[in-house]
């Protein structure tokens, strides 16, 4: 029998056992699972919520083609967990979604994946992340009519304070955790507040959709291929007070200033464009970013486990306790940072500051240390005092 047949019989099993709740079931389909992998590394389970949305539609199937998770399709540097690493899929979805989820791990089982050795699919979040140790929480509800964003804040915020409590309970004690629903920066900070046994360093909150952005903007200015775009920050809130920093950016190792002199263009419509740029494409595309978000996740997976190219750094919203800026402890923010590979970052440290750029900094700081007041009944801190400022947005809400 073929690998992905055995595997494929295992996936099905497995997915029966989550929800018969087995024990026999279960030690057979993992005793199957460790011999079939032993000559293998050891399997890396990746837990996905809104695992039924469109974001996880292009990450499980379409993203890929760049070499993600699951085949060697790669156009560029290899696959993000190597060519010999089988995984787990893990994926959280609704009652509502549910059915939708079924098809998903469906299509996963006909794909093939030959890296691909179980899919599990459930609504608790205690079994999705069981073990994991990556979790892309990619689900949360989009604002609706007539709601206030401390209204959004608070739904949301709901639904990560429960994940961070079951991947605080269940999951790998160094899971990596990236937070993808909005407003993600708040949302992955409500998630570590509950998950105190996880290392605050774990959590990343999506801000590399802003960083290709950013970098695409630019290299269209300069009429530039974008991979010559180079040590581009995004600091802040992944909301439409972030600062694409156009300071400390290189173009072909020059920065950016000296190849684009134009620095009206950069302070006003380059900086907005970045800001604006997913609720632009709402009005266009009729929903919100998804072949982006999901490439973009994938860029920030592979920031973590491939060491940063020399003298370069990317940007993820994290952690700010010990920054060496000066920027408010105790909230999550997208900064400059570089990894050896190993999963972990260091906050990169020979940035400069100008009026321009610091001034920004505080706004969007401000912004964070807002929407943090509004959720301090999720994060423990007593009671929620909401006074956001009135033009705090997300990207797509314009
Ligand atoms: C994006 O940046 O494209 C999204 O975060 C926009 C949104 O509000 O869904």
């Amino acid at each position: 029998m073929f690998a992905w047949q055995a595997a494929g019989s295992r996936q099905w099993l497995a997915r029966a056992v989550r929800r018969n709740h087995s024990l026999e079931a279960t030690e057979l389909a993992n005793t199957s699972l460790d011999d079939k992998t032993k000559a293998w590394k050891s399997l890396i389970n990746i837990a996905v919520s809104g695992a039924a949305g469109m974001i996880a539609n292009h990450l499980l199937f379409k993203v890929r083609i760049y070499g993600l998770f699951l085949r060697g399709f790669q156009l560029a540097s290899g696959e993000v967990f190597g060519p010999d690493q089988p995984i787990t899929l893990k994926l959280l979805g609704s009652e509502r979604s549910f059915q939708a989820l079924e098809g998903v791990a469906m299509e996963l089982e006909d794909s093939l994946y030959p890296l691909l050795r179980e899919v599990n699919i459930s609504v608790d979040p205690y079994e999705v992340f069981q073990d994991a140790t990556w979790a892309l929480l990619i689900g949360a509800k989009p604002r609706g009519p007539g709601m206030e964003r401390a209204g959004l804040l608070d739904i949301n915020g709901q639904i990560f304070a429960q994940q961070g409590k079951a991947l605080n309970e269940v999951a790998s004690p160094n899971v990596k955790v990236i937070v993808v629903g909005n407003p993600c920066n708040t949302n992955a900070l409500i998630c570590l507040k509950n998950a105190p046994n996880i290392p605050a360093k774990n959590f990343h909150a999506l801000t590399r959709l802003d960083e290709n952005r950013a970098k695409c903007q630019l290299a269209l200015k300069a009429g530039v291929f974008y991979d010559k775009v180079s040590n581009m920050t995004i600091w802040g809130n992944h909301s439409t007070t972030q600062v694409p920093d156009f300071l400390n950016a290189k173009i072909n190792g020059m920065p950016v200033t000296e190849v684009i002199t134009d620095i009206k263009w950069l302070k006003e419509e380059f900086t907005e464009r970045v800001q604006k740029r997913g609720g632009i494409l709402i009005q266009k595309w009729g929903r919100s970013s998804a072949a982006s978000t999901a490439v973009s996740i994938v860029d920030a997976i592979r920031s973590l486990v491939t060491p940063t190219p020399s003298g370069d750094w990317f940007s993820t919203g994290v952690y700010t306790t010990g920054n060496p800026y000066g920027i408010a402890e105790d909230i999550i923010f997208s900064m400059p940072c570089r990894s050896n590979g190993d999963g972990d970052y260091e906050l990169v440290k020979d940035v400069i500051f100008d009026d321009y750029l610091w001034e920004r900094i505080k706004k969007t700081e401000a912004e964070l240390l807002a929407e943090k007041r509004c959720v301090a009944h999720l994060t423990g801190e007593g009671n929620a005092y909401c006074d956001l400022p009135e033009d705090t947005m997300l990207p797509g809400e314009q």
